[in-house]
């Protein structure tokens, strides 16, 4: 059945910051929003979900440099780290760009040029810390320097750790430069900006802001939409005073910059938070030329809906600037901004946005855990408020072992089992009587739980779902198919019984879909059925389908598995591994094994820096027929680039993600291909013929990027 007027949404998720993997806190925030972006799908609404890396700014100009890479480069090693995250956890993007896309300048010239026509752009001197060394402005960031209110050392620019004091930049005793350690001087520069403080502005955001959506709804949670009405109230100076109303907003940022620059402005670059959002619109842009769609005829569709979901702490950006610059740019402005709140793990601290410390999510992956319990447990915790969620390890084991495997899954092998051996997997759903009131009662929630999905209240649909699969379980527990299959003469009995419970588990299976994409598909191949839709809760399975053998559909999580995500990083001793005096030359002839190497001191062992490294991109070397280009991090805030032999034995695919072991402190070296920034450990036997293998050294769980090995 064909949705009659389907939505037409266009949906995206924060555009992360190009300068590191993802961490738990993003894999929660596109789990979140894929949810939601499944369902709308499984009721035929047409989505277009999008995201992109947000490449520009100081910090990754910075971090590039000091990798030795071109900005350019380095946020294209980012970005082929973005995969095996995305299709480990079932997040189906449409498309995932760039900022720095050609798309994205353009429009970013654009829709400057035109709030520069709307009369909304205005120039000011700025007086600003300049590093004289670098010969760059510097962000509060890189400013550090002893705080003027209780005098701690090497406080930042804008405030101080210690005693929590809020000030400006030029109020720190003796500032100096975090990049060179020089005293900045100031200096000033001619800055652009945005005149939000424009009655214009201000008339249209306070309506925003408060306003309702096409469909009666806020545009905002009325708890974000407060918050935001705060700002327009009193806002805070950089000098710690605060002033009436909105400010304006400074959106240009003198070269060296990583970005775009403003035309007609030699040597100035836009704010990275000024194109980072239209990275949206460009993201989407070039989906669609990629498809063959006008971007233009698309937007102007009056029926399409601009979605964001974004976490609490981008909240300004999204609800003021944003709305704003579309606004007065002559664009569509966003129909809706879902806020979420912040993961924490374990009663954790909230994690920080460029460590993430916690729960890898690699590291889940490849510890074997199922992404669908991540999926299916995230999401008895998410609602539609921007409350933080945490994730907590007993609740984990306790949610996904109970409720989606006690009270769910269970239902399929009760029921199908007896099916399959007893029936030819043929189902009987021409029943006498109607629908037994628990198969009904399931099908009048549909409408409920569609609710629930849809206003992001998953936590309370998968309450109602599972209070369903409470009723199931009651039928099975009254009419013990385990019973009936004891007694001949009770095999319609039997036949009728675990039928029904099938065509519960489709609705069931329909009702989880969204959370548990990958299950449901193999409850499909196993019901021998299509795609389910939402539709499909009212189309029983037909009378004598044959329905496939039943194979195991999910393992329960094991706790240790739990232990071992979470295990402390292993103590490094300093004399674990090293080789005590075995070299008794008659024992290594005998063997097949390649003679040892002269003995050494530990001295000699310990100018040889093993360090754990994270292989976060690997690829093949045009023109090498043995060689790999391994992108590793070393845990140096930058990343390295090594060329290994070992293209034989591994597809760069099944190396992403994975920890190794590297010689760190070797001298670069320059290879045909390149330089490479050191050497990754492998094994193999001394005669090629007794084992041809080459086999890469992968430390046990626990281990993280940069440690020491030895
Ligand atoms: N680059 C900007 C967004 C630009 S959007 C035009 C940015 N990047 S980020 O990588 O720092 O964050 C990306 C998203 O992840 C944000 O929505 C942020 O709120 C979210 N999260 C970061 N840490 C998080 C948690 N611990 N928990 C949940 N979401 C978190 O901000
Ligand atoms: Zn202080």
């Amino acid at each position: 059945m064909s949705n009659p007027s389907p939505r037409k949404l266009f949906v995206t998720t924060a555009l992360p910051y190009a300068n590191g993997a993802f961490h738990i806190g993003h894999i929660m925030e596109y789990i979140q929003a894929d949810i939601w972006v499944r369902f709308q799908r499984m009721q035929g609404n047409q989505i277009d979900f999008v995201s992109a890396d947000d490449a520009h700014g100081a910090p990754i100009m910075i971090a590039a440099e000091k990798a030795g890479l071109t900005p350019q480069q380095f946020v294209a090693k980012i970005a082929a780290g973005r995969k095996p995250y995305l299709d480990g956890f079932h997040i189906t993007f449409d498309n995932w760009h760039s900022t720095d896309g050609p798309e994205n300048h353009q429009l970013a010239k654009q829709v400057y040029l035109d709030l520069k026509k709307a009369g909304l752009i205005a120039t000011r001197t700025v007086e600003q810390f300049f590093d004289p060394e670098k010969n760059m402005f510097l962000p509060d960031r890189y400013i550090k320097g002893e705080c003027p209110k209780c005098h701690s050392k090497d406080q930042y620019g804008d405030n101080c750790e210690v005693c929590a004091a809020v000030y400006a930049p030029t109020d720190l005793i003796n500032p100096y430069s975090a990049l060179t350690g020089s005293t900045p001087v100031l200096k000033s520069s001619e800055h652009f900006f945005f005149s939000l403080s424009d009655p214009r502005c201000v008339a249209f955001l306070e309506e925003w802001i408060t306003g309702n959506d096409v469909d009666g709804k806020p545009h905002l949670q009325v708890e974000v939409a407060n918050k935001v009405k705060e700002w327009f109230s009193v806002r805070s100076n950089p000098d710690g005073t605060t002033s009436e109303g909105l400010g304006d907003w400074d959106i240009s940022r003198d070269a060296p910059y990583f970005g775009i620059e403003i035309p007609d402005a030699p040597g100035k670059y836009f704010y990275v938070w000024l194109d980072a959002p239209i990275g949206y619109l460009a993201s989407l842009k070039n989906l669609l030329d990629k498809r063959g769609e006008n971007f233009d005829i698309y937007m102007a569709d009056p029926a399409l809906e601009q979605i964001h979901f974004i976490g609490k702490d981008i909240v300004n950006f999204h609800t003021l600037f944003w709305p704003a610059m579309l606004k007065f740019s002559g664009r569509k402005t966003p129909n809706k901004v879902f806020v979420h709140g912040f993961l924490t793990v374990n009663n954790g601290e909230k994690m920080s946005k460029s460590r993430g410390t916690g729960l890898d999510p690699l590291k889940y992956l490849s510890l074997g855990m199922n992404p669908e319990w991540l999926r299916y447990y995230l999401a008895n915790k998410l609602n539609a408020r921007n409350e933080d969620i945490d994730f907590n390890q007993e609740d984990f084991i306790a949610r996904v072992n109970s409720d989606l495997i006690g009270k769910y899954v269970n239902i399929a092998s009760r029921a199908a089992g007896f099916i399959a051996k007893k029936f030819d997997g043929r189902v009987v759903t021409d029943w006498a009587t109607a629908d037994d009131a628990f198969i009904s009662k399931l099908r009048n929630v549909a409408p409920e739980i569609q609710a629930l999905y849809d206003q992001r209240e998953y936590g309370k649909a998968l309450r109602a779902i599972m209070e369903q699969a409470d009723a199931i379980n009651a039928y099975v527990d009254a009419n013990k198919p385990w019973e009936l299959a004891k007694d001949p003469a009770k095999s319609a009995a039997l036949q009728e019984v675990c039928s029904r419970l099938l065509e519960a588990f489709r609705i069931l299976t329909i009702y989880l879909k969204p959370v548990l994409p990958e299950l449901a598909k193999q409850v499909e191949a196993l019901l021998n059925i299509a795609p389910l839709q939402w539709a499909d809760v009212n189309t029983p399975l037909p009378n004598a389908h044959q329905v496939n053998p039943y194979t195991h559909l999910m393992t329960r999580v094991e706790p240790k598995m739990l232990d071992a995500l979470f295990d402390m990083p292993a103590v490094v001793n300093a004399t674990v591994g090293v080789p005590t005096a075995a070299t008794n030359d008659e024992e290594t002839n005998n063997s097949t094994i390649e003679a040892l190497a002269p003995e050494i001191k530990i001295d000699d062992f310990a100018k040889v820096d093993l360090r754990i490294a994270k292989i976060v991109n690997c690829e093949h070397v045009e023109g090498s027929d043995k060689l790999l280009r391994l992108t590793l991090d070393v845990g140096e805030g930058r990343l390295r680039n090594v060329f290994s032999g070992i293209k034989s034995a591994y597809k760069p695919e099944d190396l992403i993600g994975k920890l190794t072991v590297m010689v760190a402190n070797l001298a670069p070296r320059k290879m045909k291909f390149g330089i490479s920034e050191g050497m990754v450990l492998a094994a193999s036997a001394a005669d090629e013929k007794t084992n041809p293998g080459i086999y890469i050294l992968n430390p046990w769980p626990g281990a993280e990027p940069g440690m020491r090995v030895g």
